[in-house]
């Protein structure tokens, strides 16, 4: 299945990547987040357009340069990302959520900065959930055949293996394809290689050795190209 370079296969294609990592406020100089670089992200936005896609690149604080022929959307927060993504996907034939959004956002955010007092005590910050993209975007298709990709980072834990968690995530979020890095080793974050197991809900899974961002893009391209609804 692996496509040729220079076959044009998402041509006429719409597709919406999200990238990197966002940011929940805590007062105007500090912020909850993560260290996803977003290389990944456009890795595939780079993939898709090279293969014809006209490409929306939702990017949550990423400092690499905008990839040629990709329209750039920035956001910060998790709210943000889904309020880009959604307005993004309408009718797209595929959404790939390569970003890594902040699980919880504070409940308060301070206008002011957030000082510390002299007895030696510490502020407790309560968080709340955020809302959870993935899952919206499969339980509510933003066009009739759209494909929904998701990432996972697991490390495995007592409760089960990396594949484990991974099949059980797949189930709960409901999309299409997981791509799924170990990440006990602690290798991929703002690497430039990446290894992965592309799951999918008709029960395949896919190898992927390790190699390039852009290997491992240009092979999950070929995994949605070949679920996408006939053009
Ligand atoms: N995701 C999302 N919205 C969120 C959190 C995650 O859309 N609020 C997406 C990510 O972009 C990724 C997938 O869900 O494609 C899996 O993210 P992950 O953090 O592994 O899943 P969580 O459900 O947040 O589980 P965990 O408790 O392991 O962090
Ligand atoms: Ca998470």
């Amino acid at each position: 299945t692996q496509s040729a370079v220079g076959d044009l296969d998402l041509a006429g294609r719409h597709v919406v990547v999200s990238a990197g990592g966002t940011r929940e406020k805590l007062d105007p100089v500090r912020f909850l987040g993560n260290r996803s670089s977003g290389r990944q992200g456009y890795a595939l936005a780079r993939a898709a357009a090279a293969r014809g896609a006209e490409v929306t690149l939702v990017a949550a604080n990423v400092t690499l340069p905008d990839p040629a022929g990709v329209k750039v959307v920035r956001v910060e927060s998790t709210a943000e990302l889904r309020d880009a993504v959604l307005t993004a996907a309408a009718g797209a034939d595929a959404v790939v959520m390569a970003a890594a959004p902040a699980d919880f956002r504070p409940v308060h955010r301070s206008d002011t900065k957030i000082k510390k007092s002299d007895d030696g005590s510490a502020p407790v910050i309560s968080l709340e959930q955020n809302p959870d993209i993935l899952k919206e975007l499969s339980a509510h298709r933003p066009g009739a055949h759209t494909v929904v990709v998701g990432f996972a980072a697991e490390t495995g834990d007592a409760s089960g293996s990396v594949l484990d968690l991974a099949r059980a995530k797949l189930a709960r979020k409901g999309c299409d394809l997981l791509v799924v890095n170990d990440v006990g080793g602690g290798a991929v974050f703002g690497s430039d290689d990446n290894e992965a197991v592309i799951l999918a809900a008709d029960g395949t899974a896919v190898d992927v050795p390790r190699g390039s961002k852009g290997a491992l893009a240009h092979v999950i391209w070929d995994q949605v190209s070949a679920r996408l609804a006939p053009a």
